[in-house]
């Protein structure tokens, strides 16, 4: 089967500086790191080394084309994203030497897609496939909407956590993932504990502590510890984890086992730093703590 992503691509741009600016303040960064980053990307690539097929849906500006290329160089079919006349998504990204950061995202062409470019996508897509989506493009409640209509199992990272877009995917969805932080803002905007939600299986994501899943139609929980690590940068931690259990339901892994192997994949994926670019692939998942 094939997964479906409509989802962010950005550019991170990262900066070491010696302290985080002050307003007025101008200063000379000592070095630049530009990386491959966003919700979405990350998620794709996570997909497609874990092994699965993997369509993305999103758009970049006339600077994006690199971006393009390395998705499609990790496996990630890039027919559906778009090139649009508006700025690719990036993040400014500023490090401190006592690792305090902060950042600037700006969504430019990530939230600028045409509902036809989702139409042209789903098309092609079959009845089983997973369509898959989080919170940093345009258009997700429609996407989502056409999905469940023609069939696919519909899936969401409500990630950043955005209260007006999480009340419209959320009828329209099988499988919820979110972080701590992201269930708590959740039940606080809801009302509804995740595991009171009308959404088949949700994965709440522990950091260190592993993750949770609620199994909604028999109303079981079950906790997955972690595996210890020394962590480095836990950046895109949550999204390997999430293409990796995408990947392995749709290559029909009873729940438990996909998380399982999401598990090992978000472990390895803190030990490295970066983004899309250090997310690690199927042989490196299966050969870890082995
Ligand atoms: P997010 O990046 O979305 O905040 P989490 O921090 O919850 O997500 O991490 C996602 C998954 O990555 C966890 O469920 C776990 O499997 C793995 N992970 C994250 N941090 C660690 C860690 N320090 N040690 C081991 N595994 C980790
Ligand atoms: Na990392």
């Amino acid at each position: 089967m094939t997964i479906w992503n409509l989802g962010s691509i950005n550019a991170d741009h990262v900066y070491a500086v010696d302290h985080i600016l002050a307003p007025g303040e101008t200063l000379a960064a000592t070095d630049l790191t530009t990386g491959l980053g966003g919700k979405g990307a990350n998620m794709s690539v996570a997909c497609a080394r874990a092994g699965a097929r993997i369509g993305h849906i999103g758009a970049v500006g006339p600077e994006g084309g690199w971006a393009v290329d390395r998705l499609t160089e990790y496996g990630v079919d890039n027919r559906w994203i778009k090139r649009l006349d508006v700025p690719s998504g990036h993040a400014i990204i500023t490090v401190a030497e006592d690792g305090e950061n902060s950042i600037i995202l700006f969504p430019g062409a990530n939230r600028a897609l045409p509902i036809e470019a989702i139409r042209a996508a789903l098309a092609e897509a079959e009845v089983g496939d997973w369509f898959l989506t989080q919170n940093e493009t345009n258009l997700q409640a429609e996407a989502a909407a056409l999905a469940r209509e023609m069939g696919l199992k519909v899936g969401y990272a409500a990630a950043p956590f955005d209260a007006q877009s999480v009340a419209a995917v959320l009828p329209l969805i099988d499988f919820l993932i979110l972080n701590e932080v992201e269930a708590a803002q959740l039940e606080a905007a809801t009302g509804t504990a995740p595991g009171a939600l009308e959404v088949n299986d949700v994965i709440v994501t522990l950091g260190a502590d592993g993750a949770r899943w609620f199994d909604n139609r028999s109303g079981t929980v079950e906790d997955f510890p972690a595996i210890p690590v020394t962590p480095v940068d836990t950046t895109g931690a949550g999204d390997t984890f999430t293409g990796y259990v995408l990947a392995g339901l749709d290559r029909g892994m009873p729940m438990g086992q996909a998380i399982g192997l999401a598990m090992r994949a978000g472990a390895l994926m803190v030990t490295r730093p970066g983004a899309a670019d250090a997310i690690p692939d199927l042989a490196e998942v299966q050969a870890f703590l082995q």
